[in-house]
């Protein structure tokens, strides 16, 4: 079997019916290591008989399915012979449709609700006879269609799971793709690598594969550009691109000069002329500009509209020498969609907030994003399938204006070099102690205050270094990290001696809120 029957063979469709934990779905899926893509439920039925999936999940949604002009699927899905798995919304609707009751529930069921199954049915294989399980849900299944029998339920739901064995349909009430739901994972592998009889040879290898062809056919001859920041997701989206289309991608990096120490040496080593990638690498090295247009501005809101504004200039002129393109590539992932609340099918393009703008500045057809169904564990697996290096696939997340928002007050080149220096040090020392993968986000950034100490035998007046560490699950919300005290001892110790021009170290406590993450 070729790759491409391989993935065909093992394929599972999502029918988006306009839940917000349907990507959660397709995550879950592959997780089973089976491949898995997703479809409105506006998605005609011969369109998705064509693509011969060995198993279709249907998934939550807002609606009522008895109301009138709520989203539906014809009967004839449910008799193609193929495994169907309704959750939630899902759920109902098959039960609706093949004739069943659906009604507004008395009691509504709302978060972890213990729940009853009947470990026979092949969904609640090695599945714990009560288990707890996520609930969200107005109506219920208050008669189950003819053929299915109940396999599940709870104090206040009769109906939490039913079945067909016979024909392989499937509803659950509640939903096993979120992660509260405690046997889930199981439940969903159950269903499919069990019921649908997928063998799992999915991986990121194949998503990498699949990807590659897509891109290929979407492209053809056409020219893609791409503005490339050193960050994990542009460039995983770099190493797709180039693999699929080698030269007919234009990369533009812009070095503004608010990088991390050598942060843009190190984006060129990989993908410049002498890296591994086959692809056009424009380095911009612009940080005299950006240090002229930041001289004497202490205004964080400014600053941060200069480096944004000055970034679509660059951008803009480099543009304008490669003339029109056919594509603009980003590297937007599945959080960003979600962040701003364009999930699911009525989802459009969110410029990515690090090119922010972009797209009415630069001459292109369409916008091209490689990545936007995945999340960040899954975008930095694809990036090591690619032969990134790990030191820029498991990078730090780093803001669009860089190093400009972790200098409060005047940016100036002395002070980008002390950060640069700090935060270097303040890296290293936290890999060394084995903490780099485990704390979310860690940086050093410069106050705008100095103060007196003494140095040998010499009186300074220099700068104070905050060091940050914080834990976080969204970035919206964030606890400080605890970093042992060692660590920061010598993280301290050796930034004062190494560091011209810092004479004083602080450790950054404040969670967030009432703090932020960055400084400005
Ligand atoms: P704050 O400071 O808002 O940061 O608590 C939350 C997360 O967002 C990152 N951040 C940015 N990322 N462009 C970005 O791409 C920006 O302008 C920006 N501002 C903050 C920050 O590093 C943290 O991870």
């Amino acid at each position: 079997m070729n790759m491409e029957e391989k993935l065909s063979a093992e394929k599972v469709i999502v029918i988006d019916f306009g839940g917000q934990y349907n990507q959660l779905v397709a995550r879950r899926v592959r997780e089973c290591n089976v491949y898995c893509e997703i479809y409105s439920y506006k998605t005609d039925i011969e369109q998705i008989k064509a693509m011969h999936p060995k198993g279709i999940i249907l998934t939550g949604g807002p609606n009522s399915c008895y109301e009138e002009n709520s989203p539906t699927y014809q009967k004839e899905l449910f008799e193609l012979g193929i495994p169907v798995l309704g959750l939630c919304y899902g759920a109902q609707l098959m039960m609706h449709v093949l004739g069943g009751k659906v009604e507004k529930a008395p009691v509504r069921e709302y978060g972890k609700i213990q729940v009853a199954v009947d470990s026979h049915s092949p969904l609640f294989a090695d599945v714990p006879e009560t288990t707890i399980c996520w609930m969200s849900h107005n109506d219920y299944i208050s008669q189950t269609a003819p053929g299915f029998s109940v396999c599940a339920h709870t104090a206040d739901c009769p109906v939490a799971a039913a079945e067909c064995a016979e024909k392989k349909l499937y509803a659950i009430q509640f939903h096993p793709e979120v992660l509260h739901t405690v046997e889930g994972t199981k439940m969903l592998y159950n269903f499919v690598r069990g019921v649908c009889g997928c063998t799992g040879a999915w991986r990121m290898d194949s998503f990498v594969e699949e990807s590659v062809r897509q891109i290929r056919e979407k492209v053809g001859s056409g020219k893609v550009l791409l503005a490339l920041s050193g960050g994990v997701d542009s460039s995983v989206a770099a190493g797709l691109l180039s693999k699929a289309i080698g030269k007919q991608l234009t990369c533009v990096f812009v070095d503004h000069g608010l990088l991390r120490k050598d942060e843009g040496d190190e984006v060129e080593a990989v993908f410049g002329p002498n890296g591994d990638f086959d692809l056009n690498f424009i380095r911009v090295n612009a940080q005299e500009r950006y240090y002229a247009k930041l001289a004497g501005v202490t205004e964080p809101e400014t600053k941060r509209k200069i480096i944004g504004e000055e970034f679509i200039r660059v951008f803009e002129e480099e543009a304008k020498k490669i003339g029109a393109v056919d594509f603009l590539a980003q590297g937007t992932i599945y959080p960003d969609v979600v962040e701003s609340g364009l999930g699911g099918e009525s989802a459009v393009i969110k410029s990515h907030h690090n090119v922010g703008g972009l797209p009415d500045y630069v001459d292109f057809k369409e916008i091209i994003e490689p990545l936007r169904d995945l999340f960040k564990d899954e975008v930095r697996k694809a990036g090591l399938e690619l032969g990134i290096p790990e030191r820029l696939v498991f990078r730090q997340p780093f803001p669009g204006p860089g190093l400009g928002i972790r200098i409060i007050g005047e940016v100036t080149a002395k002070k980008v070099r002390i950060v640069q220096e700090a935060d270097a040090i303040y890296r290293e020392e936290i890999a060394k102690a084995g903490l780099d993968r485990t704390i979310g986000q860690y940086f050093a950034a410069l106050t705008n205050m100095r103060s007196v100490g003494v140095m040998g035998d010499e009186r300074t007046y220099d700068y104070a270094v905050a060091l940050r560490a914080v834990n976080t699950v969204d970035f919206m919300t964030a606890e400080s990290a605890d970093v042992p005290f060692e660590v920061l001892q010598v993280v301290m110790s050796r930034i004062i001696n190494e560091v011209r021009g810092v004479n004083r170290v602080f450790y950054d406590l404040t969670s967030k809120p009432p703090g932020t993450i960055e400084f400005e």
